[in-house]
């Protein structure tokens, strides 16, 4: 059988019969450490990033990784000695991104609902620009900067009401949405914020949502909040950087998103037309950067088929994956074997995992030749999986394994009960 890569997955092949990751067979993996298994590549990620470097090659960029998609220590390492900065939610990111080797100067701080324990934390660390969302988070933060006897820089996220197509979950940038500031308050409420002694404006951000496949968005946003960065420096104030967030979205299916460096090129050329190409530039990418450098291996346990539906059970579920539950999302599903791969007389299937719930699935309507001991590699896992995994129906937390060429990285040991119970009391 001839080898091949799977489409929008570069570090992802068959070959003699088995899907690879990297040099790594997954099949050798799911025996060794069990299943279900997160298996991650470094090269897909360190690929995914030279796009947005080569794109930004010549600027004053820095690429602020958004851990929210993965924020396993070995998997910021890797980012932070490729040179990236960090975009964290919660002082549990900090904590994380700081004990990996991050450098607290290029750490930005998102999130609509920071405590003062975190700003604090985050005040002492020295990070480099914390992204207010609220004018009562402004004040907050100044009295905290002030107690704490230092300065907070701070860029202000404004919502510049466009809409990303995407899923409406995962579009923040719209009028209804909970983040940023309205584009007709940003320059009141960047006048306020000038005027506290605990505050130093140096940046102006946007995030306008997720899972973004057009570039049209991207301008729109880009173009209303030049015009507010226009408004604010007539204002008196200097904007030092200029960050765009993340959203660039990824191959699930049928997706065609643009690269990262082709989007760069058309949002660049945007920039110099209107005179901010030399501006300090920040970007915050999650999913793009490692969305498709991870699958999940699951081992099928039974087959079960139905007269109104087949159900093939396998290991994995909601807990593990929960973005088809979430969302609705579709996570293609191959088999290790590359023979088992279904012909167009298969029988077709709902994957589905062992939690007590209906809506707990991650294929449906896939077709199959597979029974039960057979492998399956769920793609497109390497962002929003783990991260957002649980112990519902106290099932671990998976393994994780980082793939380096031929060398496979046990990265994560899986949770043992007592991990679970870690912290209860019983009465
Ligand atoms: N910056 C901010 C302020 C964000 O809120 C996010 C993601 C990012 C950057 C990174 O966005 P990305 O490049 O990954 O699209 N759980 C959902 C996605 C939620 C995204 C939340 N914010 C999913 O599984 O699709």
């Amino acid at each position: 059988m001839m080898p091949f890569a799977l489409p929008g997955h570069p570090h992802i092949h068959y070959a003699d019969n088995q899907l690879h990751v990297e040099g790594c067979h997954l099949d050798a993996l799911a025996s060794q450490y069990g299943t279900p298994l997160f298996v991650y590549s470094r090269a897909s990620m360190l690929h995914a990033l030279a796009a947005y470097q080569r794109g930004l090659k010549g600027r004053n960029a820095q690429i602020c990784y958004a851990m929210k998609a993965n924020p396993s220590l070995a998997i910021l390492q890797v980012f932070a000695q490729a040179g990236c900065g960090f975009d964290i939610v919660s002082g549990g990111e900090l904590t994380r991104v700081l004990t990996a080797g991050g450098v607290a100067s290029s750490i930005v701080f998102s999130g609509v609902g920071k405590t003062r324990k975190e700003m604090r934390e985050a005040l002492l660390a020295g990070i480099g620009c914390f992204n207010v969302e609220s004018e009562a988070e402004i004040d907050v933060l100044n009295t905290v900067a002030l107690e704490t006897g230092k300065i907070a820089p701070i860029s202000i996220r404004v919502n510049p009401d466009v809409d990303p197509q995407t899923h409406p979950y995962i579009s923040t940038g719209l009028k209804g949405n909970k983040f940023g500031i309205t584009h007709q308050r940003a320059l009141a409420t960047y006048l306020h914020a000038a005027s506290l002694p605990g505050l130093r404006i140096v940046g102006i951000d946007c995030h306008i949502g997720s899972q973004i496949t057009q570039v049209a968005p991207y301008l729109d946003a880009l173009e209303r909040v030049l015009d507010l960065v226009t408004a604010i420096e007539s204002a008196g104030i200097p904007i030092e950087h200029l960050d765009f967030g993340g959203g660039l979205g990824i191959h699930y299916k049928d997706e065609t998103p643009p690269g990262a460096d082709m989007l760069w090129h058309k949002l660049l050329e945007r920039l110099d037309a209107r005179g901010f190409g030399q501006r300090k530039l920040l970007l915050e990418p999650g999913r793009s950067l490692v969305g498709n450098a991870g699958v999940c291996v699951t081992e099928v346990l039974f087959m079960k088929p139905g007269e109104q539906k087949n159900f093939c059970i396998v290991d994995a579920a909601m807990n593990d994956l929960p973005r088809p539950a979430l969302y609705q999302a579709f996570h293609t599903i191959v088999p290790l074997q590359q023979d088992k791969q279904a012909g167009p007389d298969a029988a077709v299937y709902d994957i589905v995992g062992p939690v007590c719930e209906s809506g707990d699935w991650l294929g449906r309507e896939r077709q199959l030749t597979l029974q039960a001991g057979d492998r399956l590699a769920v793609l497109s896992a390497g962002a929003y999986c783990m991260s957002m995994s649980s112990n519902y129906n106290s099932r671990p937390r998976c393994a994780e394994i980082l793939v380096d060429g031929n060398h496979a990285h046990l990265i994560r040991t899986r949770d043992t009960i007592s991990d679970q119970m870690y912290g209860e009391h019983l009465l």
